[in-house]
C-alpha cells in the first residue's frame, strides 16, 4: 500500500509510534476516570479518602494535559521531516528519472504533485491518519475494557460497527473518484497557467487574451465543479454520522437500563458502560470523516509515489578506454511510442560509424530525426531496435554520468538558468577558474557582448534568459560546452540563432576545436559544414546518403539537391 511506503521512507517514525503509544495514553486516562465512577457509585466515596483522591485527579489531568500537549509538537516534528524527506526524494527522483518521463508528463502535473499533492501527503499524515489510528486505538482499548464490564451489552454494541463501516464506506466511495478528477484537471489549469508565462509574447502578438484567458476559466470552472461536487459528498456524509454516533448509545443506554433494573449488572457497571461508550461512539461517528478523508489522501499519495517510484536512468557501472571509434550505431531503430510495435520509427535502421578526431555533419529536412539521434547518444531514450556504441561500450552498459563526461552538448534550443552569466557558463564545469570561464566565453565570442552588459560576468540572466538575445543566448550556451571540454562535441543547430558574422566566427571555433575534438554538428545551413570529414545526409529516418561535400555534390543526389537550393536560393536559412 502507498501510504505503508510513505511512512517508510520518514526518517522519524519512532515519533509516529511514540505518539500513537501516548494516544493510548490518553485512552488509559478515560478507562481510569470511568473506573473510578463505577467504583463511587456502587461503594460510594468514603470522607477520609477524600484527599487522595483530588490528588489523583489532579495528577491524571496534568498527565493527559501533558499528554496531548507534547502529542502535538511531536506530530508536527514527524510531519516537518517527512515533508523534507518527501521533498528531497522526489527532487532526487525527477534528476535520476529517465528523460522520457518529462517528454511524456506534463509540467503542470509535475508541479501540482510537487506542491499541491505533497502538501496535502503531508498534513494527512501528521493530521487525519494519526488521528484516525488513535481514535481506533481508543476505540479498541474502551472495547476491551466494556467487554469486561459486560460482554453481551458490549457484543450487542458493537453489532453497530460493521454497519457503521459499510456505510462510511459507501459514502466515500464518490469522494475518492471525484477527488482525483479534481487532481487530473488542476494538473491542466497549473499547465496552462505556466502556458501563460511561458508563450507571454505569442499571447500579445496574436492577440490571444480573451480566448487564453477563456480557456483558463473554463477549465479552472471544470475543477471548481468537481471541488463543489466533493464537498457535497462530504456534506452529504453528515446525516449518516449522527445515525452512526447514536446507534450503538441507543441500544446500549436501552440494554444497560434492563440489564441494571434486572440485575444483572451494577448501576455504576452502567454508569461506567455509558461514559466510555461516548468514548467509543465518537471515533464510529467520525469514521465516514476518516475513509473520505483516507480515499482523498491516497489520490495524492499514489500521485507522489508515482514521482517516487519513477524508474532511475538504469544504465550499467562500467566505462571504456577503447579510443578509436567515438560513436557506433549498429541497425538502430527508434520510436517514440510506448508500444514499439504499432507506433511510426522515427529512426530506421541506421548503422553508422564516427571515429575520433573526426568531424561528422548531420543534415537533413526538419523533422528527419537529427536531434532525436542525438539523444540517443546521449542515452536519454533507449534505442527500440540495435545499438549504440560509446567508444566500443553499449551505451546501456555503460554508468551514464561517467558517459556523458565525454559530451559537450549545445541542444537546439538553448537553455539558461536563473542565475549569472558566469554561474550559467560555470555549469559546463563546476569548480572553473574565473580566468576559465572568460577564456570559453572568448573562444565563443560571447566575452565582448558580456563585458557591455552592466554587471559583466555578474550580470544576473532572467528566467529562461529572457533579458538577452537569441543569439547571445546561443553564445553563451556554447561558452558552456565549450569550458566542460570534452572529448566529443555534440552541436545541434548551434548558429541557428546567429547573425552571419557571429556565426563565422562561431564555425571557426569549432574548427580549432575540432583539430583536438570529435565533433558531430546538426546544420541547416549547408555552408557550415562543408568541411564536415563526413556528411550524413537523413531523410525520414534513414541515411539516404554519406560521403564528404565534394562526394555528395557529385552524386548529384539529394544533398546536391539541398545544397543547390539553399545557394541558388542564396538564402541561407532555407531547411536542408
Ligand atoms: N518527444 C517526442 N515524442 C514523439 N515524437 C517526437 C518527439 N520528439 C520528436 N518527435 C518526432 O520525431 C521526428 C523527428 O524529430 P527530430 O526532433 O529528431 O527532428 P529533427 O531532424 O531534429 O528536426 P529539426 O531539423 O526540425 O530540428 C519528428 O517527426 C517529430 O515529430
Ligand atoms: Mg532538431
Amino acid at each position: 500500500m502507498n501510504i505503508l511506503k510513505i511512512w517508510k521512507l520518514s526518517d522519524k517514525k519512532e515519533l509516529f509510534i511514540l505518539q500513537l503509544l501516548m494516544n493510548m495514553g490518553m485512552a488509559g486516562i478515560t478507562i481510569i476516570v470511568s473506573n473510578f465512577a463505577k467504583n463511587a457509585v456502587d461503594h460510594g466515596i468514603d470522607e477520609g479518602k477524600m484527599l487522595g483522591i483530588f490528588v489523583q485527579f489532579v495528577i491524571i489531568t496534568f498527565l493527559g494535559v501533558g499528554l496531548s500537549y507534547s502529542g502535538v509538537i511531536i506530530r508536527s516534528k514527524f510531519s516537518i521531516g517527512l515533508i523534507e524527506k518527501l521533498r528531497n526524494i522526489t527532487n532526487d527522483k525527477l534528476i535520476n528519472s529517465k528523460y522520457e518521463y518529462f517528454e511524456n508528463e506534463s509540467s503542470g502535473s509535475i508541479n501540482n504533485r510537487i506542491l499541491h499533492d505533497m502538501s496535502s501527503v503531508g498534513d494527512y499524515m501528521s493530521g487525519g491518519l494519526p488521528e484516525f489510528l488513535s481514535n481506533m486505538i481508543v476505540l479498541i482499548c474502551c472495547f476491551i475494557y466494556l467487554l469486561t464490564l459486560n460482554i453481551t451489552m458490549t457484543l450487542v454494541s458493537a453489532l453497530c460497527i460493521p454497519v457503521a463501516v459499510a456505510v462510511a464506506k459507501k459514502v466515500a466511495a464518490p469522494t475518492y473518484d471525484t477527488m482525483e478528477k479534481f487532481s487530473k484537471k488542476m494538473d491542466e489549469v497549473m499547465g496552462i497557467a505556466q502556458d501563460t508565462v511561458n508563450g507571454i509574447k505569442i499571447e500579445k502578438a496574436y492577440n490571444l487574451r480573451e480566448r487564453r484567458k477563456k480557456y483558463f476559466d473554463e477549465n479552472m470552472e471544470q475543477a471548481t465543479s468537481y471541488f463543489v461536487a466533493y464537498e457535497k459528498l462530504v456534506v452529504k456524509a453528515g446525516p449518516y454520522k449522527y445515525v452512526i454516533r447514536s446507534a450503538p448509545m441507543f441500544v446500549s443506554i436501552m440494554l444497560g437500563f434492563y440489564n441494571a433494573y434486572k440485575g444483572n449488572i451494577t448501576n455504576g457497571e452502567m454508569v461506567a458502560f455509558i461514559l466510555l461508550l461516548q468514548n467509543v461512539s465518537k471515533p464510529l461517528s467520525e469514521l465516514t470523516r476518516y475513509v473520505t478523508e483516507f480515499k482523498e489522501a491516497m489520490v495524492s499519495v499514489d500521485r507522489v509515489m508515482e514521482i517516487v517510484e519513477l524508474s532511475e536512468e538504469a544504465f550499467g557501472t562500467g566505462e571504456a578506454f577503447e579510443r578509436e571509434i567515438a560513436f557506433e550505431l549498429h541497425n538502430v531503430s527508434f520510436s517514440y511510442g510506448k508500444d514499439n510495435k504499432t507506433s511510426d520509427n522515427v529512426l530506421n535502421d541506421i548503422s553508422l560509424f564516427i571515429p575520433k578526431g573526426k568531424t561528422v555533419a548531420l543534415v537533413g529536412s526538419s523533422g528527419s530525426g537529427k536531434s532525436t539521434l542525438f539523444k540517443l547518444l546521449l542515452g536519454f531514450h533507449t534505442t527500440t531496435q540495435g545499438e549504440v556504441r560509446l567508444f566500443g561500450k553499449n551505451i546501456m552498459e555503460w554508468d551514464i554520468e561517467k558517459a556523458r563526461k565525454n559530451i559537450s552538448y549545445v541542444a537546439q534550443d538553448t537553455y539558461l538558468f536563473e542565475g549569472t552569466v558566469a554561474q550559467n557558463i560555470a555549469y559546463g564545469k563546476p569548480d572553473a577558474s574565473f580566468n576559465e570561464i572568460i577564456q570559453a566565453a572568448e573562444k565563443a565570442y560571447a566575452h565582448d557582448f558580456i563585458m557591455s552588459m552592466s554587471e559583466g560576468y555578474q550580470t544576473v540572466l532572467s528566467e529562461r534568459g529572457t533579458n538577452i538575445s537569441g543569439g547571445q543566448k546561443q553564445r553563451i550556451a556554447i561558452a558552456r560546452a565549450f569550458l566542460k571540454d570534452a572529448p566529443i562535441f555534440l552541436l545541434d543547430e548551434m548558429t541557428s540563432a546567429l547573425d552571419v558574422e557571429s556565426e563565422k566566427l562561431i564555425q571557426k571555433a569549432i574548427e580549432n576545436y575540432s583539430e583536438r575534438k570529435t565533433v558531430i554538428l546538426i546544420a541547416h545551413r549547408l555552408s557550415t559544414i562543408i568541411n564536415a570529414d563526413e556528411i550524413y545526409v537523413l531523410s525520414h529516418g534513414i541515411i539516404a546518403e554519406n560521403g564528404t561535400h565534394e562526394g555528395l555534390l557529385e552524386k548529384k543526389g539529394v544533398y546536391n539537391m539541398l545544397y543547390s537550393n539553399q545557394v541558388l536560393g542564396n538564402t541561407g536559412e532555407q531547411d536542408a
